[in-house]
């Protein structure tokens, strides 16, 4: 892998050309990005001998847009040691020199950093607010932890050793679903009444979304099937974009690439109902009459697919409930023949349609339950991606 490792300035940078080392023995190709004050620490000729490439430290250096081909170039972005200074920079977003502009810049690719700081700046609550902010964006944090810092006392806050990190990096990048394709469905669907009105929710597609981004990080080739939604996603990554609008066009998508993929995580916001018949004009009011709309019932895609599964395909869907959940969620899994539920309850605060978290319990066919915290959806993805592929 391209990997760019990013080097901020604390006492823990002179281990950063270890790192640089590690991962270059590991066999992925690596170049430095420095800030200036890094380079109080750790010199530029001992960065571009061990990474044998020039190191990236200054924004203005003839003219040049490096932070451009930089990101461009780069599969991976690791900050290594991470300042309270850059996370506060990032969570912020300031670009004021060569490697904050380059994290920014730096979007849609995995981004991992290893905080380094004194324990007191550790626990402050804007660091700790700043690090949440990330995390919720997807950055992955390795460490800090606990021991001996720099300034004499023990503490939360000493930069996890260059193997750690090396070894996190590595995980990433060997990509533990290389090799898989998944299919998943995210967002809303409309169904159009007539030729300005449809039927839909206020599903914002951001579960989905952060699924398909979760399983491409484990190097998961995703065909993402979604309803109208305004998010999208970086060229980079393994995602196949299918652009749909109502049940039955995501019925069609999702049932034909299917048979080619290890599994499928359904957690579109289907419409159950469409209207019978969709006037191909505007339809007008008719004196101080009501109106009436008959609707007919949309296909089941989760069932459908559930239907087609092999005994080598994982499938899985959603359940959202308000009461008797768990009940609920299991009788789901069983009549469309899923291998797990993931159930959200609309009782609890944070979770559900358009917020950025969610908190869910994921339930197997053998009754099994994993439940989460209250978490940003990336991070819940994470979860349902560990849980659903062991
Ligand atoms: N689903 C689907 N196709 C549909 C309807 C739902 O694929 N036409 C999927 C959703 O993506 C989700 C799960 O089925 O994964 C939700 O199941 P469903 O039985 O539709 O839930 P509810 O709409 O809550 O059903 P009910 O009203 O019966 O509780």
């Amino acid at each position: 892998m391209k990997i760019v490792v990013g080097i901020t300035g604390g006492i823990a940078a002179y281990k950063a050309p270890e790192l640089v080392r590690l991962l270059k023995k590991a066999g992925h190709e690596v170049r430095c990005a420095a800030t200036e004050h890094a380079l109080e620490f750790v010199t530029r000729v001992t960065l571009e001998t061990v990474s044998g490439a020039p190191l990236y430290s200054d924004l203005f250096a003839s003219g040049r847009t490096e932070h451009i081909s930089l990101k461009d170039w780069g599969e991976m972005l690791v900050v290594a040691p991470a300042t309270a200074n850059i996370i506060g920079k990032v969570a912020g977003g300031i670009a004021d020199d060569a490697l904050s502009t380059l994290l920014l810049a730096f979007s849609g690719k995995p981004v991992i950093m290893a905080p380094a700081m004194n324990c007191e700046m550790w626990a402050h609550p804007a660091v700790q607010r700043n690090v949440e902010t990330l995390k919720g964006w997807g950055i992955c944090m390795v460490g800090p932890e606990e021991g001996e810092l720099a300034c004499g006392v023990n503490g939360m806050g000493r930069m996890a050793e260059p193997e750690q990190i090396a070894d996190a990096i590595c995980t990433m990048a060997a990509g533990r679903l290389a090799g898989q394709r998944w299919l998943v469905t995210a967002g809303p669907t409309y169904e159009r009444i007539d030729s300005v009105r449809f039927i839909g929710n206020y599903s914002s597609g951001k579960m989905g979304f952060a699924l398909a981004e979760a399983l491409a990080e484990q190097g998961a080739e995703v065909e993402l099937v979604t309803g109208p939604t305004y998010l999208n996603v970086s060229t980079y990554q393994r995602i196949s974009l299918h652009r749909v609008e109502s049940a039955r066009e995501m019925y069609s998508a999702a049932t034909e690439v299917f048979p080619r993929c290890n599994g499928a995580i359904l957690s579109a916001a289907v419409a159950d109902y469409r209207p019978a018949e969709c006037a191909d004009h505007k339809l007008k009011k008719n004196g101080n009459e009501g109106m009436h709309l008959d609707l007919v019932q949309n296909p089941d895609i989760l069932a459908t697919l559930g239907s087609m599964k092999t005994d080598k395909q994982t499938l899985v869907g959603f359940a959202l409930e308000t009461d008797n959940e768990e009940t609920n969620a299991q009788r789901k899994l069983e009549k469309k023949n899923l291998d797990f539920v993931v159930l959200n309850s609309l009782r609890d605060k944070g979770a559900g349609f358009g917020v950025d978290t969610n908190k869910v319990t994921i339930i197997a066919r053998d009754g099994s339950k994993t439940e989460s915290p209250l978490l940003s959806k990336k991070e819940v993805a994470r979860l349902i991606i560990e849980t659903i592929t062991p």
